[in-house]
Order: C-alpha cells, then structure tokens, then sequence
C-alpha cells in the first residue's frame, strides 16, 4: 500500500485581471496538512484578492485551484464553504446585539436561516461543540455576554470561533491581529498553534513579530507575483524582500 500525502490545496498559475491590470499574476504555491502559511507584501500586492480567489468571491482569468482533490474555480462560493474552506476579513463581522453563544450558534452547520437558528432547539451536541470552540477562542466565561461588549481582540476570536464550528480543513484569515493588543496577539498565536491540529491556516499579515511566531513558511507577494518563499529566515534574509517590503 502507498501513503499518498498530497497537499490540502495546490495554486497554479492563477491569474485574475480588472480591466487589464494583473491583481495576481500567475501565481503557484501548495499548502500542507497542518501548515501555518502567511503570505506577505506590500499594500497592493494582491495579498486579499488570492484569498478572494480561493473562497470564489472573485473568479479566475486562468489557473487552478485544488483543494482535497477538487476544483474549487468551478464552485459557487457557497459550495466552497461547504467544501471545507473558512475565511475571515479584515474587519470583524459578528452580531453585535447576540450573544457570543448566540453568535457560535448561529454559525453550527445546519441550513437553517439566521432568523430559524434562533428559534431551533439547542440540542446537546451543538451546545457541547458551542463550549468546546469557546474555550478555544478565550471566550468560555463570556458566553452570555452580548457580541457588542468585548474589546476588538475578543470579537475576532468570536469570528474565528464562527468559522472553527463550520469545521473547516482550512481556515483563511486576513489581518488577525490588526488592532488587537500585544498580549491578544500573544493568545491568537496560541489559538493558531491549536487549530492546526487538525486543519490548515492561510493567514494574510504585516505585523512581522507575529508571523515570526507563527510561519511554518512565507511567502512573499509583491505586485501580484511571488517574490520570494520560505522559511522566515530566509525571506528576511532574501534582498528583494528587503527591497520592497521590510526595508520600509
Ligand atoms: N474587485 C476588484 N476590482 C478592481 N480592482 C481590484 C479588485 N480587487 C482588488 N483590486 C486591486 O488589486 C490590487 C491588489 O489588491 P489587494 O486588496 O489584493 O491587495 P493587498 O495585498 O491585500 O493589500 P493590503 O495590504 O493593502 O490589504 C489593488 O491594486 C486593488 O486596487
Ligand atoms: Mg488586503
């Protein structure tokens, strides 16, 4: 018997244009089971459209998009999120007048409408899996608490909690950290460090301290392309990443 370890998503040569101008630019890379990859770059470097791109809110010009064997550039962005693939923006979007058990519970896999969720009947296992995420995301203790109350930090573990319930094989997240304090920061590393255990995280980030912590492996953006990719070491080492981007 073979022991087949294919990557749980594998780019190539994905482009996207609007009106001529080459946002991503013939782009390849592969992402492991169990791998923390950021991407860095640049403002403008297209950084957000690649992850636009993998979760079909923007369509391909050319390439592919594998993910555990499937074509994801033909998928509606709601079949992607079925297919396993999480993604969190840059601002938090959580229901500031819920709570934060409300929020996660409204984000269990169901079919079920926002308005329906609320007014479906807590079973066991929802409420079991609503505490498990919960102590993941540094929230256990403030589960009755309405979304609008907690700081900014605490509202985009809660978005990342929504995600995490959806269970998904891999998880996108652009700018975690932005506004968060250095000792939320230290726990999203953290929380990061467990998610992994089952699942794959593609995150967007500038805040460099942060991806030191986290990398398994970078890979640098710059004007659609890739510049540059590896370990951190050897991206804050490599001239044209100095050049463009960290010399700033
Ligand atoms: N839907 C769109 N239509 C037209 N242009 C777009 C669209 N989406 C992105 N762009 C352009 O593509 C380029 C890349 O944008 P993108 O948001 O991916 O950059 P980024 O690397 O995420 O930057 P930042 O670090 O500022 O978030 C920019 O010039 C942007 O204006
Ligand atoms: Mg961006």
């Amino acid at each position: 018997m073979t022991i087949q370890n294919d990557p749980l998503l594998s780019v190539e040569n994905l482009s996207v244009s609007f009106d001529g101008f080459k946002a991503v630019d013939d782009l390849s890379f592969q992402l492991e089971k169990g791998e923390i990859r950021v991407i860095i770059g640049p403002n403008g470097a297209g950084k957000t459209t690649v992850l636009d791109l993998i979760c079909g809110r923007t369509k391909a010009t050319s390439g592919s998009i594998q993910f555990e064997g499937r074509e994801l550039t033909r998928l509606k962005e709601y079949d992607i999120v079925r297919a396993g693939v999480g993604r969190k923006f840059q601002t938090p979007s959580v229901y500031e007048d819920l709570t934060v058990f409300e929020n996660l519970e409204i984000s269990y896999p169901s079919g079920r409408s926002v308005f329906e969720a609320l007014f479906f009947r807590r079973n066991k296992e929802i409420v079991h899996r609503i505490k498990e995420i919960s102590e993941m995301i540094f929230l256990d203790k403030q589960l009755d608490r309405k979304a609008a109350d907690l700081s900014h930090g605490q509202k985009q573990w809660l978005e990342i909690g929504m995600l995490l319930i959806q269970d998904p094989a891999l998880l996108m997240l652009d700018e975690p950290v932005a506004g968060m304090t250095v000792s939320e920061r230290v726990r999203t590393a953290e929380l990061l460090q467990r998610i992994i255990q089952s699942r794959s995280v593609l995150v967007i980030e500038h805040d460099m301290g942060f991806v030191e912590k986290i990398a398994h492996r970078v890979t640098v953006l710059h004007q659609g392309r890739i510049i540059s990719d590896g370990s951190m070491e050897h991206v804050k080492n490599d001239p044209k990443v100095v050049e463009v981007y960290l010399g700033h």
